[in-house]
């Protein structure tokens, strides 16, 4: 039976030891490695399954820890020093001490410096920052508890730190701080929207090529089919016709209410898989706040 614990010491010497373990954050949980076992980090691309074209993110403990990795820009700093610790990764130029197996070999680096209290415990006692996607299969729906990542990659991972349920439920907001306008790579529970109220920065849509594989197509993706309504009514109506045809429907719907929604969308999809269903008929949320970022997620789960 793998260990399930809340002992940051002992998940802070597997990792020393280059384990990889499963991370609780407050947007989902992490499969972490430290920033500087090679070994290490070979494993998360393995176990996740994961294209080694596609970057991880560095979590640290404060700013203080990201210089080493990645230089943070004007305003990289700002949204540092703002929103830090929380749900935002700011993507910066790297230094040269950064593994390219990290960066994908890009000259960015992607920095967060998460919020919850017992994965800053455990970063602040490893003493170095972790690297940590999020801890499912490529494409997959990422987890929000100790027990999804059990299920999922139990087999894998040396350990899995039990932080409860991820508070928030989706990832962080992703800034690219590269360029001199601030860019929007992946919504989040921090919207750009309270971005510009607090720091009076304006943030613009993500332009030219995908450069954040949440940014592909196809991502967060239970195994059945997911469809997509703009409201309840019309959820209904296809959930007759999917009966009606022989197949197990279940609707997911928390209407206006996107902090809850986001709290349960991947808990609701996982269940979905588990009990059987064909298909999961969403109702999208409306189109502003944590909104945007369920929207982007239901969006990339259904198509494809
Ligand atoms: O909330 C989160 O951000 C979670 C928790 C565990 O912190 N982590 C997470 O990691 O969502 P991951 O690897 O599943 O998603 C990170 C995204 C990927 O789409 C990756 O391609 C992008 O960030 N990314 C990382 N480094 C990048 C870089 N240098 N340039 C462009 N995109 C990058
Ligand atoms: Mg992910």
């Amino acid at each position: 039976m793998k260990q399930i614990t809340t002992d940051f010491v002992l998940a802070a010497s597997v990792l020393r030891d280059g384990g990889v373990i499963g991370l609780p954050t407050e947007t989902v949980y992490g499969l972490a490695a430290r920033v500087d076992h090679e070994t290490a980090i070979g494993r998360v691309f393995a176990i996740k399954q994961r294209p080694l074209s596609h970057p991880l993110i560095v979590h640290a403990y404060g700013v203080e820890q990201c210089d080493e990795w990645g230089v943070l820009s004007p305003i990289a700093q700002v949204l540092a020093q703002a929103f830090w610790p929380g749900p935002l990764t700011i993507l910066v130029h790297r230094t040269s001490q950064i593994s390219d197996q990290i960066t994908g070999g890009r000259d960015t680096v992607a920095l967060r410096v998460p919020e919850h209290a017992l994965a800053r415990q455990l970063i602040q006692e490893l003493g170095v920052p972790v690297v940590a996607p999020s801890a499912n299969r490529f494409g997959r729906v990422s987890p929000t508890t100790a027990q999804h990542v059990l299920r999922d990659l139990g087999d894998e991972v040396d350990l899995i730190l039990d932080g409860g349920v991820c508070t928030i439920g989706v990832e962080s907001t992703i800034i690219d701080c590269t360029s001199d306008t601030p860019q929007l790579l992946r919504p989040g529970a921090l919207t750009a929207t309270h971005i510009t109220q607090v720091t009076g920065l304006v943030v613009s849509p993500a332009t030219g090529p995908s450069r954040s594989a949440g940014m592909l197509e196809h991502h967060y993706a239970p195994q059945c089919r997911v469809e997509l309504f703009e409201n309840n009514e019309t959820a209904q109506a296809a959930l007759l016709r999917v009966r009606e045809s022989g197949q197990r429907g279940s609707i997911i719907d928390y209407g206006s209410d996107v902090v809850t929604y986001a709290h349960l969308l991947y808990h609701d999809l996982r269940e979905c898989d588990n009990d059987g269903i064909d298909v999961a008929l969403c109702v999208l949320p409306p189109h502003d706040g944590l909104g945007t970022a369920i929207r982007d997620r239901l969006l990339k789960a259904a198509s494809g």
